[in-house]
């Protein structure tokens, strides 16, 4: 089973990627975790591609493309992947489509998490992931059980985001609306599009991706 999580900043695609990943026994090919790295490695197009995430920018197609097409090659992605973060344009989804067909593989589910605007700053500004294991935590929503101990690897450092400011998480929400958003119809027209409601707690959402991954709920 393979399957794409889009949605805003702060919708929740992370969060729910991991416990697909964990249900379903899925890999998880986030894209915004994979230029973190990239960035991280400060080479040339490293460093470009770290400015454009603190900026807020989209990176170009021609990279994401030809990252998650050299990703889903890989061995592990056999299995079935989740992708949480692409596509993000219709260059994208496109060449998603494209790329899946000749490798003889195809995107199963389309999940759009739908959130209203004004609670992303919120979501943003409030999170933390854990530096050991990358389990995302949030002061208010999904505090640790025990205050600074990963609920999952017992870790004790917590990391927030560089880009997880009010300023560059407006840029984020923009370049959402103009640029992913517009992809939601092509996913639609072609009867592929599922739709979760975001503003429900992250058990609640869950749920109801269980449900449609279980085949038991169409929208
Ligand atoms: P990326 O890392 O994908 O960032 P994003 O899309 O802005 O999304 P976030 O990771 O901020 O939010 P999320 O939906 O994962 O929310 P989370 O589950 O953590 O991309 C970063 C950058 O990389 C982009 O800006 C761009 O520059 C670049 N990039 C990436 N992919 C690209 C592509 N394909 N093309 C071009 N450029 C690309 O949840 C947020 C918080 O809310 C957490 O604290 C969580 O605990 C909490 N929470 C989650 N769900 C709920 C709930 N239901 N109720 C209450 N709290 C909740
Ligand atoms: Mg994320």
């Amino acid at each position: 089973m393979n399957l794409t999580v889009l949605g805003p900043p702060g919708a929740g695609k992370g969060t729910q990627a991991q416990r697909i990943k964990k249900s379903y026994g899925l890999v998880q090919l986030s894209t915004g975790d994979m230029l973190r790295d990239a960035a991280a490695s400060k080479t040339k197009i490293g460093r470009q591609v770290g400015q454009l995430i603190d900026a807020g920018e989209l990176v170009s197609d021609s990279i994401m493309i030809e990252m998650i097409s050299e990703r889903i090659s890989h061995d592990d992605c056999a299995k079935g992947f989740i992708l949480d973060g692409f596509p993000r344009t219709n260059c994208q989804a496109v060449a998603l489509d494209m790329m899946l067909e000749e490798k003889g593989m195809k995107l199963d589910y389309v999940i759009e998490i739908s959130i209203d605007d004004e609670i992303i700053v919120e979501r943003i500004i409030g999170r933390l992931n854990c530096v050991k294991c990358g389990a995302g935590y949030h002061d208010k929503f999904h505090p640790p059980a025990v205050e600074e101990v990963c609920d999952d690897c017992g870790g004790t450092e917590f990391v927030r985001r560089a880009d997880d400011n009010e300023k560059v998480v407006r840029t984020r929400l923009q370049a959402y609306h103009a640029q992913t958003a517009p992809i939601l119809p092509y996913y639609r027209e072609r009867n592929r599009l599922r739709q979760v409601d975001g503003m429900a707690s992250i058990d609640e959402v869950e749920k109801q991706i269980a449900a449609i991954l279980d085949g038991s709920r169409t929208a």
